[in-house]
Protein backbone atom coordinates (compact mmCIF):
# COMPACT_ATOMS: atom_id res chain seq x y z
CA UNK A 1 0.00 0.00 0.00
CA UNK A 2 1.46 3.83 -0.99
CA UNK A 3 1.13 5.64 2.24
CA UNK A 4 0.67 9.25 2.13
CA UNK A 5 0.65 10.71 5.78
CA UNK A 6 -1.09 13.91 6.36
CA UNK A 7 0.80 16.51 8.44
CA UNK A 8 -2.10 17.49 10.72
CA UNK A 9 -5.01 16.59 12.11
CA UNK A 10 -8.03 18.03 13.02
CA UNK A 11 -10.50 17.04 15.73
CA UNK A 12 -14.12 17.89 15.57
CA UNK A 13 -16.29 17.05 18.68
CA UNK A 14 -12.96 16.82 20.75
CA UNK A 15 -14.25 17.62 24.10
CA UNK A 16 -17.25 14.56 23.58
CA UNK A 17 -17.67 11.38 25.07
CA UNK A 18 -15.71 9.15 21.82
CA UNK A 19 -13.14 11.99 22.09
CA UNK A 20 -12.47 11.00 25.84
CA UNK A 21 -12.74 7.33 25.36
CA UNK A 22 -11.57 6.55 22.07
CA UNK A 23 -9.96 9.16 20.06
CA UNK A 24 -7.67 10.72 22.41
CA UNK A 25 -6.54 7.58 24.18
CA UNK A 26 -5.87 5.85 20.51
CA UNK A 27 -4.46 8.69 19.02
CA UNK A 28 -1.84 8.32 22.19
CA UNK A 29 -1.35 5.15 21.41
CA UNK A 30 -0.16 5.98 18.56
CA UNK A 31 2.18 8.26 19.30
CA UNK A 32 3.59 6.11 22.33
CA UNK A 33 4.53 3.83 19.43
CA UNK A 34 5.95 6.62 17.38
CA UNK A 35 3.27 5.30 14.64
CA UNK A 36 2.14 9.12 13.76
CA UNK A 37 3.57 11.47 11.43
CA UNK A 38 6.88 13.15 13.05
CA UNK A 39 5.71 16.74 13.60
CA UNK A 40 1.57 15.74 12.92
CA UNK A 41 -0.24 18.48 14.70
CA UNK A 42 -3.34 17.86 16.31
CA UNK A 43 -6.01 20.47 16.32
CA UNK A 44 -9.18 19.68 18.65
CA UNK A 45 -12.42 22.04 17.99
CA UNK A 46 -15.67 21.69 19.75
CA UNK A 47 -18.38 24.93 20.83
CA UNK A 48 -16.75 24.33 24.29
CA UNK A 49 -14.18 27.56 25.36
CA UNK A 50 -10.93 26.00 25.86
CA UNK A 51 -7.62 27.69 25.09
CA UNK A 52 -4.93 25.22 24.04
CA UNK A 53 -3.45 24.49 27.99
CA UNK A 54 -7.78 23.67 28.87
CA UNK A 55 -7.56 21.19 26.27
CA UNK A 56 -4.35 20.00 27.18
CA UNK A 57 -5.43 19.32 30.76
CA UNK A 58 -9.12 17.95 29.43
CA UNK A 59 -6.80 15.37 27.02
CA UNK A 60 -4.89 14.33 29.98
CA UNK A 61 -7.87 14.01 32.17
CA UNK A 62 -8.97 11.35 29.24
CA UNK A 63 -5.57 9.67 29.42
CA UNK A 64 -5.80 9.07 32.80
CA UNK A 65 -9.03 7.66 33.12
CA UNK A 66 -9.11 5.78 29.73
CA UNK A 67 -5.37 4.34 29.39
CA UNK A 68 -5.11 0.85 31.20
CA UNK A 69 -2.15 1.45 33.71
CA UNK A 70 0.51 -0.12 31.47
CA UNK A 71 -0.07 2.19 28.35
CA UNK A 72 0.77 5.24 30.58
CA UNK A 73 4.00 6.73 30.62
CA UNK A 74 4.75 10.34 31.38
CA UNK A 75 6.72 11.36 29.25
CA UNK A 76 4.88 9.88 25.90
CA UNK A 77 1.93 11.51 27.67
CA UNK A 78 3.71 14.96 27.48
CA UNK A 79 5.33 14.11 23.96
CA UNK A 80 1.10 13.95 22.76
CA UNK A 81 0.01 16.97 24.74
CA UNK A 82 2.50 19.05 23.03
CA UNK A 83 1.02 17.88 19.62
CA UNK A 84 -2.68 19.37 21.07
CA UNK A 85 -4.22 22.78 20.38
CA UNK A 86 -7.62 23.42 20.59
CA UNK A 87 -9.91 26.11 18.67
CA UNK A 88 -13.45 26.63 19.90
CA UNK A 89 -15.80 26.86 17.55
CA UNK A 90 -19.88 27.70 16.76
CA UNK A 91 -20.58 25.29 14.13
CA UNK A 92 -23.53 27.06 12.75
CA UNK A 93 -21.38 30.43 12.17
CA UNK A 94 -19.42 30.69 8.68
CA UNK A 95 -16.53 33.29 9.90
CA UNK A 96 -15.94 30.99 12.80
CA UNK A 97 -14.40 28.52 10.18
CA UNK A 98 -12.05 31.29 8.97
CA UNK A 99 -10.37 31.22 12.68
CA UNK A 100 -10.33 27.63 12.82
CA UNK A 101 -8.59 27.73 9.75
CA UNK A 102 -5.89 30.08 10.90
CA UNK A 103 -5.38 28.03 13.82
CA UNK A 104 -4.81 24.96 11.75
CA UNK A 105 -2.31 26.79 9.58
CA UNK A 106 -0.58 25.13 6.74
CA UNK A 107 -2.25 22.42 5.41
CA UNK A 108 0.03 22.26 1.96
CA UNK A 109 1.63 19.17 3.84
CA UNK A 110 -1.98 17.49 3.94
CA UNK A 111 -5.07 17.86 6.55
CA UNK A 112 -7.29 14.52 7.45
CA UNK A 113 -10.20 15.91 9.39
CA UNK A 114 -12.32 13.38 11.56
CA UNK A 115 -15.99 15.07 11.87
CA UNK A 116 -18.38 13.69 14.24
CA UNK A 117 -21.23 16.15 14.32
CA UNK A 118 -24.95 16.06 14.32
CA UNK A 119 -26.68 15.34 10.98
CA UNK A 120 -28.37 18.67 11.41
CA UNK A 121 -25.07 20.41 11.55
CA UNK A 122 -23.20 18.61 8.49
CA UNK A 123 -24.46 21.31 5.48
CA UNK A 124 -23.08 24.09 7.79
CA UNK A 125 -19.73 22.05 8.75
CA UNK A 126 -19.28 21.19 5.13
CA UNK A 127 -19.92 24.51 3.98
CA UNK A 128 -17.96 26.32 6.61
CA UNK A 129 -14.52 24.13 5.91
CA UNK A 130 -15.07 24.77 1.89
CA UNK A 131 -15.42 28.31 2.31
CA UNK A 132 -12.05 28.58 4.98
CA UNK A 133 -10.24 26.70 2.79
CA UNK A 134 -10.46 23.22 4.50
CA UNK A 135 -11.83 21.07 2.19
CA UNK A 136 -8.99 21.40 -0.84
CA UNK A 137 -7.00 18.69 -2.72
CA UNK A 138 -4.77 17.92 0.45
CA UNK A 139 -7.74 16.97 2.89
CA UNK A 140 -9.06 14.35 3.52
CA UNK A 141 -12.31 13.48 5.71
CA UNK A 142 -13.53 10.98 8.37
CA UNK A 143 -16.86 10.62 8.85
CA UNK A 144 -18.41 9.70 12.19
CA UNK A 145 -21.72 7.91 12.23
CA UNK A 146 -25.03 8.59 12.16
CA UNK A 147 -24.33 9.58 8.96
CA UNK A 148 -28.44 10.10 8.20
CA UNK A 149 -31.23 8.09 9.79
CA UNK A 150 -32.58 6.33 6.32
CA UNK A 151 -31.55 6.31 2.49
CA UNK A 152 -33.08 9.67 1.98
CA UNK A 153 -31.09 11.72 4.80
CA UNK A 154 -28.09 9.43 4.34
CA UNK A 155 -28.08 10.70 0.53
CA UNK A 156 -28.74 13.98 1.82
CA UNK A 157 -25.49 14.26 3.74
CA UNK A 158 -23.72 12.12 0.97
CA UNK A 159 -24.78 14.64 -1.46
CA UNK A 160 -23.92 17.49 0.52
CA UNK A 161 -20.11 16.31 1.79
CA UNK A 162 -19.42 15.19 -2.09
CA UNK A 163 -20.05 19.02 -2.61
CA UNK A 164 -16.61 19.75 -1.07
CA UNK A 165 -14.98 16.04 -1.28
CA UNK A 166 -15.07 13.61 -3.98
CA UNK A 167 -15.39 10.07 -2.62
CA UNK A 168 -11.63 9.08 -2.47
CA UNK A 169 -10.75 11.55 0.10
CA UNK A 170 -14.16 10.20 1.91
CA UNK A 171 -13.66 7.87 4.91
CA UNK A 172 -16.94 6.47 6.30
CA UNK A 173 -16.01 4.82 9.96
CA UNK A 174 -18.16 2.06 10.60
CA UNK A 175 -15.54 1.17 13.96
CA UNK A 176 -16.32 -2.41 13.43
CA UNK A 177 -13.72 -2.74 10.55
CA UNK A 178 -11.05 -1.49 12.57
CA UNK A 179 -11.90 -4.41 15.20
CA UNK A 180 -9.09 -6.70 14.29
CA UNK A 181 -11.40 -9.51 14.83
CA UNK A 182 -13.62 -8.55 12.51
CA UNK A 183 -10.65 -8.60 9.66
CA UNK A 184 -9.71 -11.95 10.80
CA UNK A 185 -12.95 -13.25 9.26
CA UNK A 186 -10.99 -12.58 5.66
CA UNK A 187 -8.30 -14.06 7.03
CA UNK A 188 -10.11 -17.15 8.05
CA UNK A 189 -12.36 -17.31 4.78
CA UNK A 190 -9.48 -16.16 2.18
CA UNK A 191 -6.01 -17.54 3.85
CA UNK A 192 -7.35 -21.18 4.61
CA UNK A 193 -8.07 -23.63 1.84
CA UNK A 194 -10.66 -26.32 4.01
CA UNK A 195 -13.39 -23.72 4.55
CA UNK A 196 -14.24 -22.76 0.97
CA UNK A 197 -15.67 -25.94 -0.25
CA UNK A 198 -18.59 -25.89 2.34
CA UNK A 199 -18.76 -22.13 2.45
CA UNK A 200 -21.97 -21.75 0.61
CA UNK A 201 -25.63 -23.05 0.26
CA UNK A 202 -24.53 -26.77 -0.16
CA UNK A 203 -22.33 -26.58 2.92
CA UNK A 204 -24.29 -24.54 5.52
CA UNK A 205 -27.69 -24.71 7.16
CA UNK A 206 -27.41 -21.16 8.20
CA UNK A 207 -25.41 -17.95 9.62
CA UNK A 208 -26.52 -16.50 13.33
CA UNK A 209 -24.89 -12.99 13.49
CA UNK A 210 -25.66 -11.95 17.86
CA UNK A 211 -24.43 -8.57 18.92
CA UNK A 212 -25.30 -8.26 22.74
CA UNK A 213 -24.43 -5.76 25.12
CA UNK A 214 -25.38 -5.48 28.44
CA UNK A 215 -25.36 -1.31 29.00
CA UNK A 216 -28.55 0.75 28.81
CA UNK A 217 -29.23 4.06 27.68
CA UNK A 218 -26.08 5.10 28.99
CA UNK A 219 -26.23 9.27 27.98
CA UNK A 220 -27.19 8.71 24.71
CA UNK A 221 -30.53 9.55 25.09
CA UNK A 222 -31.29 12.02 22.45
CA UNK A 223 -29.36 10.00 20.02
CA UNK A 224 -30.44 6.77 20.99
CA UNK A 225 -33.95 7.06 20.94
CA UNK A 226 -34.38 8.61 17.70
CA UNK A 227 -32.26 5.64 16.42
CA UNK A 228 -33.24 2.52 17.87
CA UNK A 229 -31.46 -1.19 17.84
CA UNK A 230 -32.05 -1.82 13.78
CA UNK A 231 -30.75 1.53 12.89
CA UNK A 232 -27.73 1.90 15.37
CA UNK A 233 -26.53 -1.38 15.01
CA UNK A 234 -27.68 -3.61 11.98
CA UNK A 235 -27.93 -0.46 9.44
CA UNK A 236 -23.37 -0.38 10.11
CA UNK A 237 -21.80 -3.39 12.26
CA UNK A 238 -24.22 -5.93 11.63
CA UNK A 239 -24.75 -5.66 8.16
CA UNK A 240 -20.57 -5.15 7.86
CA UNK A 241 -20.45 -8.49 9.38
CA UNK A 242 -22.91 -10.12 7.21
CA UNK A 243 -20.70 -9.03 4.40
CA UNK A 244 -17.36 -10.26 5.79
CA UNK A 245 -19.08 -13.75 5.70
CA UNK A 246 -21.08 -13.70 2.50
CA UNK A 247 -18.71 -11.85 -0.13
CA UNK A 248 -16.99 -14.01 -2.82
CA UNK A 249 -13.46 -14.14 -2.45
CA UNK A 250 -11.62 -10.40 -3.35
CA UNK A 251 -8.89 -11.03 -5.96
CA UNK A 252 -6.72 -8.90 -4.34
CA UNK A 253 -6.22 -7.01 -0.82
CA UNK A 254 -7.18 -3.92 -2.03
CA UNK A 255 -9.49 -1.04 -1.31
CA UNK A 256 -11.52 -1.29 -4.44
CA UNK A 257 -11.95 -5.29 -4.52
CA UNK A 258 -12.96 -5.39 -1.31
CA UNK A 259 -15.36 -2.92 -0.68
CA UNK A 260 -16.83 -4.05 -4.89
CA UNK A 261 -17.16 -7.27 -2.93
CA UNK A 262 -19.05 -6.35 0.00
CA UNK A 263 -21.54 -4.14 -2.23
CA UNK A 264 -22.43 -6.47 -3.81
CA UNK A 265 -23.40 -8.49 -0.68
CA UNK A 266 -25.51 -5.60 -0.11
CA UNK A 267 -27.13 -5.07 -3.08
CA UNK A 268 -28.08 -9.23 -2.63
CA UNK A 269 -30.02 -8.77 0.25
CA UNK A 270 -33.31 -9.66 -0.18
CA UNK A 271 -35.42 -6.78 0.31
CA UNK A 272 -38.45 -7.41 2.58
CA UNK A 273 -42.26 -6.60 1.26
CA UNK A 274 -44.03 -4.50 4.15
CA UNK A 275 -45.98 -7.89 4.29
CA UNK A 276 -43.26 -10.10 5.19
CA UNK A 277 -41.97 -7.73 7.58
CA UNK A 278 -44.04 -9.47 10.95
CA UNK A 279 -42.45 -13.06 10.01
CA UNK A 280 -39.00 -11.92 9.84
CA UNK A 281 -38.28 -9.37 12.11
CA UNK A 282 -38.97 -9.29 15.97
CA UNK A 283 -38.53 -6.21 18.11
CA UNK A 284 -38.38 -5.47 21.99
CA UNK A 285 -37.89 -2.70 24.50
CA UNK A 286 -36.32 -4.10 27.67
CA UNK A 287 -38.60 -4.04 30.95
CA UNK A 288 -36.68 -3.60 34.78
CA UNK A 289 -34.83 -6.40 35.19
CA UNK A 290 -31.26 -7.63 36.50
CA UNK A 291 -27.87 -7.75 34.52
CA UNK A 292 -25.03 -9.32 35.56
CA UNK A 293 -26.56 -9.53 39.41
CA UNK A 294 -27.25 -5.54 39.25
CA UNK A 295 -30.60 -4.16 39.01
CA UNK A 296 -31.46 -1.69 36.65
CA UNK A 297 -34.04 0.59 35.46
CA UNK A 298 -36.63 -0.54 32.35
CA UNK A 299 -35.79 1.83 29.15
CA UNK A 300 -38.93 3.89 29.64
CA UNK A 301 -37.99 4.78 33.38
CA UNK A 302 -34.25 5.56 31.39
CA UNK A 303 -35.82 7.79 29.39
CA UNK A 304 -37.84 9.09 31.39
CA UNK A 305 -40.91 8.99 29.53
CA UNK A 306 -42.99 6.44 27.05
CA UNK A 307 -41.05 5.22 24.06
CA UNK A 308 -41.45 2.80 21.09
CA UNK A 309 -37.63 2.73 20.56
CA UNK A 310 -36.72 -0.83 19.92
CA UNK A 311 -34.06 -1.68 22.01
CA UNK A 312 -33.36 -5.13 20.54
CA UNK A 313 -33.90 -6.44 17.25
CA UNK A 314 -34.00 -9.88 15.68
CA UNK A 315 -34.49 -10.80 11.71
CA UNK A 316 -34.08 -13.39 8.88
CA UNK A 317 -32.63 -12.24 6.50
CA UNK A 318 -31.50 -13.78 2.53
CA UNK A 319 -28.54 -12.77 0.53
CA UNK A 320 -29.78 -13.64 -2.64
CA UNK A 321 -27.10 -15.00 -4.77
CA UNK A 322 -26.24 -18.45 -6.44
CA UNK A 323 -23.95 -19.15 -3.19
CA UNK A 324 -26.50 -18.17 -0.38
CA UNK A 325 -29.33 -19.01 -2.56
CA UNK A 326 -31.67 -20.39 1.12
CA UNK A 327 -29.50 -20.14 3.89
CA UNK A 328 -30.96 -18.27 6.21
CA UNK A 329 -28.83 -15.61 7.99
CA UNK A 330 -30.46 -14.87 11.70
CA UNK A 331 -29.24 -11.88 12.96
CA UNK A 332 -29.76 -9.97 16.06
CA UNK A 333 -28.74 -7.02 18.82
CA UNK A 334 -29.91 -5.57 22.06
CA UNK A 335 -29.01 -3.85 25.02
CA UNK A 336 -29.71 -4.77 28.82
CA UNK A 337 -28.84 -8.59 27.55
CA UNK A 338 -27.43 -11.33 29.72
CA UNK A 339 -23.65 -11.05 28.72
CA UNK A 340 -21.69 -8.88 26.10
CA UNK A 341 -20.91 -10.67 23.09
CA UNK A 342 -20.18 -10.09 19.20
CA UNK A 343 -20.41 -13.51 17.74
CA UNK A 344 -21.34 -15.41 14.21
CA UNK A 345 -22.12 -18.77 14.41
CA UNK A 346 -22.08 -20.87 11.28
CA UNK A 347 -24.09 -24.19 11.43
CA UNK A 348 -22.80 -26.48 8.70
CA UNK A 349 -25.40 -29.05 6.87
CA UNK A 350 -26.11 -32.34 8.32
CA UNK A 351 -24.21 -35.53 7.28
CA UNK A 352 -26.46 -36.94 4.28
CA UNK A 353 -26.67 -40.39 6.20
CA UNK A 354 -25.29 -41.01 9.58
CA UNK A 355 -24.09 -45.01 9.82
CA UNK A 356 -24.42 -44.64 13.55
CA UNK A 357 -28.32 -44.39 14.16
CA UNK A 358 -28.49 -48.21 14.31
CA UNK A 359 -26.44 -47.78 17.07
CA UNK A 360 -27.48 -45.17 19.09
CA UNK A 361 -25.20 -42.79 18.21
CA UNK A 362 -26.61 -39.13 18.15
CA UNK A 363 -25.18 -36.77 15.39
CA UNK A 364 -24.91 -33.10 15.42
CA UNK A 365 -24.38 -30.56 12.81
CA UNK A 366 -20.75 -29.30 12.61
CA UNK A 367 -20.90 -25.22 14.02
CA UNK A 368 -18.06 -22.88 13.80
CA UNK A 369 -18.56 -20.07 16.60
CA UNK A 370 -16.25 -16.76 15.90
CA UNK A 371 -16.22 -14.86 18.71
CA UNK A 372 -15.14 -11.58 18.13
CA UNK A 373 -15.56 -10.06 21.83
CA UNK A 374 -15.16 -9.84 24.72
CA UNK A 375 -13.13 -13.04 24.00
CA UNK A 376 -11.17 -13.56 20.68
CA UNK A 377 -11.54 -17.39 19.57
CA UNK A 378 -12.45 -19.83 16.85
CA UNK A 379 -14.60 -22.87 18.02
CA UNK A 380 -14.83 -25.63 15.84
CA UNK A 381 -18.31 -27.91 17.24
CA UNK A 382 -16.99 -31.41 15.61
CA UNK A 383 -18.24 -34.73 16.59
CA UNK A 384 -16.34 -37.53 18.29
CA UNK A 385 -16.94 -41.11 20.10
CA UNK A 386 -17.08 -40.91 23.73
CA UNK A 387 -14.54 -43.36 25.43
CA UNK A 388 -16.28 -46.57 25.95
CA UNK A 389 -17.10 -50.15 24.92
CA UNK A 390 -20.33 -49.55 23.17
CA UNK A 391 -22.12 -52.09 24.99
CA UNK A 392 -25.17 -50.04 25.23
CA UNK A 393 -24.76 -47.92 22.03
CA UNK A 394 -21.90 -46.17 20.81
CA UNK A 395 -22.07 -42.52 22.49
CA UNK A 396 -20.80 -39.78 19.99
CA UNK A 397 -20.59 -35.98 21.59
CA UNK A 398 -19.43 -33.01 20.44
CA UNK A 399 -16.39 -31.50 21.41
CA UNK A 400 -15.35 -28.48 20.17
CA UNK A 401 -11.54 -27.69 18.29
CA UNK A 402 -10.74 -24.30 19.96
CA UNK A 403 -8.43 -21.65 18.06
CA UNK A 404 -8.04 -19.38 20.85
CA UNK A 405 -5.86 -16.00 19.50
CA UNK A 406 -6.23 -14.72 22.87
CA UNK A 407 -3.59 -17.17 23.83
CA UNK A 408 -1.79 -17.35 20.49
CA UNK A 409 -1.26 -13.81 19.94
CA UNK A 410 -0.97 -13.25 23.69
CA UNK A 411 2.19 -11.03 23.19
CA UNK A 412 0.62 -8.86 21.35
CA UNK A 413 -1.71 -5.90 22.32
CA UNK A 414 -5.16 -5.71 20.70
CA UNK A 415 -5.60 -2.04 19.65
CA UNK A 416 -8.42 -0.01 19.91
CA UNK A 417 -10.31 -0.25 17.22
CA UNK A 418 -10.38 3.68 16.56
CA UNK A 419 -6.20 3.23 16.36
CA UNK A 420 -5.99 1.42 13.30
CA UNK A 421 -8.94 3.64 11.58
CA UNK A 422 -7.83 6.90 12.78
CA UNK A 423 -4.35 5.14 11.31
CA UNK A 424 -5.14 4.73 8.29
CA UNK A 425 -7.35 7.84 8.02
CA UNK A 426 -3.98 9.83 8.73
CA UNK A 427 -2.10 7.74 5.93
CA UNK A 428 -4.80 7.95 3.69
CA UNK A 429 -5.88 4.52 3.33
CA UNK A 430 -9.46 4.13 2.88
CA UNK A 431 -9.78 0.07 2.24
CA UNK A 432 -11.40 -0.43 6.12
CA UNK A 433 -14.12 2.76 5.31
CA UNK A 434 -16.90 2.23 4.16
CA UNK A 435 -18.57 3.70 0.40
CA UNK A 436 -20.91 5.34 -0.70
CA UNK A 437 -23.16 2.66 -2.90
CA UNK A 438 -22.62 0.38 0.37
CA UNK A 439 -24.48 2.77 2.80
CA UNK A 440 -27.16 3.22 -0.19
CA UNK A 441 -27.58 -0.04 -0.80
CA UNK A 442 -27.40 -0.97 3.67
CA UNK A 443 -30.14 2.16 4.23
CA UNK A 444 -32.58 0.39 1.43
CA UNK A 445 -32.68 -2.75 2.89
CA UNK A 446 -33.18 -1.59 6.14
CA UNK A 447 -35.54 1.15 5.16
CA UNK A 448 -38.27 -1.54 3.84
CA UNK A 449 -37.60 -3.45 7.02
CA UNK A 450 -39.13 -0.17 9.44
CA UNK A 451 -41.83 0.10 6.00
CA UNK A 452 -42.81 -3.21 7.43
CA UNK A 453 -43.09 -2.07 10.83
CA UNK A 454 -44.83 0.91 10.30
CA UNK A 455 -47.40 -1.10 7.58
CA UNK A 456 -48.18 -3.60 10.13
CA UNK A 457 -48.29 -1.30 13.13
CA UNK A 458 -45.74 -3.23 15.04
CA UNK A 459 -44.47 -2.10 18.88
CA UNK A 460 -41.86 -3.57 20.26
CA UNK A 461 -42.51 -6.43 22.79
CA UNK A 462 -41.47 -6.16 26.73
CA UNK A 463 -38.45 -8.08 27.75
CA UNK A 464 -36.76 -8.23 31.24
CA UNK A 465 -33.48 -6.81 31.08
CA UNK A 466 -30.81 -9.17 31.52
CA UNK A 467 -32.43 -11.41 29.08
CA UNK A 468 -31.88 -12.84 25.20
CA UNK A 469 -34.97 -10.79 24.30
CA UNK A 470 -38.44 -11.33 23.45
CA UNK A 471 -39.87 -14.97 23.45
CA UNK A 472 -40.84 -13.97 19.59
CA UNK A 473 -37.19 -13.74 18.90
CA UNK A 474 -36.65 -17.77 19.95
CA UNK A 475 -39.55 -18.50 17.55
CA UNK A 476 -38.18 -16.62 14.56
CA UNK A 477 -35.34 -19.33 14.59
CA UNK A 478 -37.52 -22.36 16.32
CA UNK A 479 -40.13 -21.95 13.55
CA UNK A 480 -36.91 -23.44 11.30
CA UNK A 481 -35.79 -25.59 13.44
CA UNK A 482 -32.89 -23.73 14.33
CA UNK A 483 -31.53 -22.90 17.96
CA UNK A 484 -29.76 -19.47 18.77
CA UNK A 485 -26.32 -20.51 20.22
CA UNK A 486 -26.60 -19.33 23.78
CA UNK A 487 -24.34 -21.31 25.93
C1 LIG B 1 -21.94 1.96 18.50
C2 LIG B 1 -23.37 2.07 18.93
O1 LIG B 1 -21.81 2.19 17.13
O2 LIG B 1 -21.46 0.66 18.81
C3 LIG B 1 -23.52 1.77 20.41
O3 LIG B 1 -23.84 3.38 18.66
C4 LIG B 1 -22.89 0.46 20.76
O4 LIG B 1 -24.89 1.79 20.79
C5 LIG B 1 -21.49 0.35 20.20
O5 LIG B 1 -22.87 0.33 22.17
C6 LIG B 1 -20.94 -1.05 20.36
O6 LIG B 1 -19.58 -1.07 20.04
P1 LIG B 1 -18.60 -2.16 20.65
O7 LIG B 1 -17.30 -1.87 19.99
O8 LIG B 1 -18.61 -1.96 22.13
O9 LIG B 1 -19.18 -3.50 20.27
Amino acid sequence: MQRNPVGKLLLFGATGDLAQRMLLPSLYNLHADKLLPEGLTITGTARADHDDEGFRAFAKEALDEFLPRDRKDAAAIDGFLKRLQFQSLDATDIDHYNVLAEKVGDISGGLAIFLSTAPSLFEQVIQGLDSAGLAGETVRIGLEKPLGYDLASSREINDTVATAFPEERIFRIDHYLGKETVQNIMALRFGNSFFEPVWNAQGIDNVQITVSETVGLEDRASYYDGAGALRDMVANHILQLVALIAMEPPARYDVTEIRDEKAKVFRSLRQLKPEEVPQNSVIGQYTGGAVKGEIVKGYDEELGRDSNTETFVALKAHVDNWRWQGVPFYLRTGKRMPTRRSEIAIQFKPVPHSMFSGRGGLLQPNMLIIRLQPEEYIQLLVMAKEPGLDREGIRLREVPLNLSLDAEFAGTRRRIAYERLLLDLIEGDQTLFVRRDEVEAQWTWIDAIREGWKANDMKPKHYSAGTWGPAASIALTERDGVSWQDD
